[in-house]
C-alpha cells in the first residue's frame, strides 16, 4: 500500500490528510510542518478517528524531518501563507515561492519518484516553481485548482436548478485566478446541456461567481477555504493511488498544447499512477480560445514576476 506526504499542516494540509485517511487508500500519511507540535497534534487527532471512521491508514506528524517522508508515492504541497481579505493570490508570491522551492528540494531528495500535487498559491506559478526545484519529469509535478474551481461552478449550477451537484458534469480551463475559464459549452446536467436548463443571464452570473469563488470565502472567513480544497486534493491523490484514469482539470506543464509553451495552466488531463498520463486537447471556439489566452497571459506575468524575485 502507498505512502502519502502532506507538507504544511495548516487548514488545507490537515484536511487533505484527513480525507486521504478516510479513503483508506494509503498505508501511511505523513504530515510535515515547520511549527513544532502542529503536525504531530493534528496527525494524532486524525489517527484517533480511525476506529470511528473505519480506516487503518497510519497518520503521523513530523516537524521538518524529511527523512520520515522517504519513499512517498504522492507528495501534496500546501505549505505557505493563505490570503487575507483584500489580497489577491498573486500577492503571496514573495513568501510562498521561497517556501515551495525549499520544501520541494527537500522532499524530492527522499522521494525522487513521487508525484507532486502543488496547492500553495499563486497556484500556477507555484507549480512552475516546484517543477524547477524538483528537476523531475513535468508529468510528475502538477497542481490542484481546477478540481476545486469546477466543483464551485457545479455546486452553483446544481443549486440554481435544484438538483444533486453530483449530476453536474463540467469543464473549466485556465489559471487559478479571476481569469479562469468555466466552459458552458462543455457543461451538462444529467446529460442535458446546461443551456437548456438555465437562461443565459443566470448562467453568466454563476460563471462570474465561480471565478471569484475563492475570494467570496476569504471575505466571509478572513482566510482562504480548506474543506473543498482539501477534498479536491485528496480526490487527485486517490486517482493516482488507485490508477483510476480520472479526467480532471489539472494545472499541467504545457509544451505546445493549446498553442502554449513553458507554462503551467489548468487543462483537462487523465490522472493515473504515472501522474499526468495525457493532456487532453479539446476544440475551442474563438471566444473560448481568447479567454484561455487572457488567462495564460495573466499566469505568464506572475511566473515572470516570480523569476525576477528569484533571480
Ligand atoms: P495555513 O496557514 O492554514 O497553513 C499553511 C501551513 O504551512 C502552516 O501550518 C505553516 O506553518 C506551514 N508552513 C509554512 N512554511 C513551511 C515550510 N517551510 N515547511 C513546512 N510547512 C510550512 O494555510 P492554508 O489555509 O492551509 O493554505 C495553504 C496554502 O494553500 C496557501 O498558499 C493558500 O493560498 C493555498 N490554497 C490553495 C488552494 C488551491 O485551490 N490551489 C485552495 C486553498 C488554499
Ligand atoms: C481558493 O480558491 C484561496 O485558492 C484558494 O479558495
Amino acid at each position: 500500500m502507498a505512502k502519502v506526504t502532506v507538507i504544511g499542516a495548516g487548514n488545507v494540509g490537515a484536511t487533505v490528510a484527513d480525507n486521504v485517511a478516510k479513503k483508506n487508500i494509503a498505508q501511511e500519511v505523513v504530515l510535515l510542518d515547520i511549527k513544532e507540535g502542529l503536525s504531530e497534534g493534528k496527525a494524532l487527532d486524525i489517527w484517533e478517528a480511525a476506529p470511528i471512521n473505519h480506516y487503518y491508514t497510519r497518520v503521523k506528524g513530523v516537524t521538518n524531518d524529511y527523512s520520515a517522508t522517504a519513499g512517498s508515492d504522492v507528495i501534496v504541497i500546501t505549505s505557505g501563507v493563505p490570503r487575507k481579505p483584500g489580497m489577491s493570490r498573486d500577492d503571496l508570491i514573495g513568501i510562498n515561492a521561497n517556501i515551495v522551492k525549499t520544501v520541494t528540494e527537500n522532499a524530492v531528495k527522499y522521494s525522487p519518484n513521487a508525484k507532486f500535487i502543488v496547492v500553495s498559491n499563486p497556484l500556477d506559478a507555484m507549480c512552475y516553481c516546484a517543477f524547477k526545484a524538483a528537476g523531475v519529469d513535468p508529468k510528475h509535478v502538477f497542481g490542484m485548482a481546477g478540481v476545486l474551481d469546477v466543483a464551485r461552478y457545479k455546486t452553483f449550477i446544481a443549486e440554481a436548478i435544484g438538483v444533486n451537484p453530483t449530476d453536474v458534469s463540467a469543464l473549466l480551463l485556465g489559471g487559478h485566478g479571476d481569469t479562469m475559464v468555466p466552459l458552458p459549452r462543455f457543461t451538462s446536467v444529467g446529460g442535458i446541456p446546461v443551456s437548456q436548463l438555465i437562461d443565459q443571464e443566470r448562467l453568466a452570473a454563476i460563471i462570474a461567481r465561480a471565478k471569484v469563488g475563492g475570494g467570496e470565502l476569504v471575505k466571509l472567513m478572513g482566510t482562504s477555504a480548506w474543506y473543498a480544497p482539501g477534498s479536491a486534493a485528496a480526490k487527485m491523490v486517490e486517482a493516482i493511488l488507485t490508477n483510476s484514469k480520472r479526467i480532471f482539470p489539472v494545472c499541467a506543464y504545457l509544451q505546445g498544447e493549446y498553442g502554449l509553451n513553458d507554462l503551467y495552466l489548468g487543462v483537462p488531463v487523465i490522472l493515473g499512477k504515472d501522474g499526468i498520463e495525457k493532456i487532453l486537447e479539446i476544440d475551442l471556439n474563438e471566444e473560448e480560445k481568447a479567454q484561455l489566452n487572457v488567462s495564460a497571459a495573466a499566469v505568464s506575468s506572475t511566473i515572470d514576476a516570480m523569476k525576477k524575485l528569484q533571480a
